[in-house]
């Protein structure tokens, strides 16, 4: 039997520090919840401008890629205001099967307004929850912002049931050197724009902290590495418009195999092999 580990083997920052905004990891760790507390009543309107309108449809379109399928239990971490949340609540067709997680209360506020869902305030990295509950595991836009990402896959595989999906959403830089240059001007000069517009002149640091968090993170290879390292397997990253990243991964079922290795070893699935007993 297969049955992967859920413990990592060490602790993976997703960037160096970034010694402009804070000193050190417990700084870091206030940093982040502070301006996510700040940003967080104009959090839509600036993504709204940011996305032209379109993030909350591809939210909902990763989701369905991912493999999110009405009636699947769902744990969305870094909630946020919701935009990851309403959608997964759309797809699975009832909020009560949706749970919402974010360590500012800011941003949970938000969500609390914006959707009847229940909603948790605690990190990736310390999931208050049992484990092997949830079908779907969603992130949105904040592998960039825990501290230690090894310890958050480490979690999110703890409370996926046997066979249950992870999907992370994340910008990343894109392959090409000008579509790099043309992202960081857009992020370094229309954005912070965009947000002193939105936010009524009043400027967010947040945003500016934003692409200097893209700039600054781990490469793909070293995320998905991290899953596998973890116990995902199937583990893929399939990149939308040159910069979304949707990360996915499988947690093995109870008999360690997933369709994809039953497929390659030519095995027959289990209640398959009950039927045939039965014949
Ligand atoms: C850019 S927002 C994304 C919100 C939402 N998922 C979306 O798609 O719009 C990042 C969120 O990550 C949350 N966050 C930061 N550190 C976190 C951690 N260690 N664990 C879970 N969430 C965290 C922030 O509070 C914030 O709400």
């Amino acid at each position: 039997m297969i049955h992967a580990p859920a413990t990592p083997a060490s602790s993976l920052a997703p960037h160096a520090p970034l010694r402009r905004y804070y000193a050190d990891e417990r700084q870091h760790r206030s940093f982040v919840r502070e301006i996510f507390d700040h940003g967080a009543a104009d959090y839509d309107r600036v993504e709204w401008l940011m996305a032209l309108g379109t993030g909350s449809r591809y939210r909902g379109e990763a989701l369905l890629r991912a493999g999110l399928k009405p009636g699947m239990k769902v744990l969305d971490v870094a909630i946020g205001t919701g935009l990851v949340a309403r959608q997964a609540s759309e797809i699975v067709g009832d909020p009560r099967i949706v749970l919402g997680l974010d360590p500012s209360a800011g941003m949970l506020a938000e969500a609390r307004k914006n959707l009847s869902i229940q909603a948790v305030r605690a990190t990736a990295e310390n999931l208050p929850l049992a484990s092997e509950s949830f079908d779907f595991l969603s992130m949105g836009y904040a592998l960039r912002h825990v501290s230690d990402l090894a310890t958050a896959l480490g979690e999110f595989h703890r409370v996926l049931k046997p066979g249950g999906v992870v999907c992370i959403l994340e910008i990343t830089r894109p392959q090409s050197r000008i579509a790099t240059t043309l992202v960081r001007w857009y992020m370094r000069a229309i954005v912070p724009l965009l947000s002193r517009l939105a936010c009524r002149g009043r400027g967010s640091l947040l945003w500016e902290y934003y692409w200097d968090t893209i700039e600054a993170c781990i490469p793909p290879q070293r995320v998905m590495q991290a899953m596998t390292d973890t116990g995902f397997v199937e583990v893929k990253q399939a990149v939308q418009f040159g910069i979304f990243s949707e990360y996915t991964g499988r947690k093995t079922d109870h008999h360690g195999d997933t369709e994809a290795r039953r497929r390659s070893c030519n095995l027959k699935e289990p209640h398959a092999e009950a039927q045939r007993r039965r014949e």
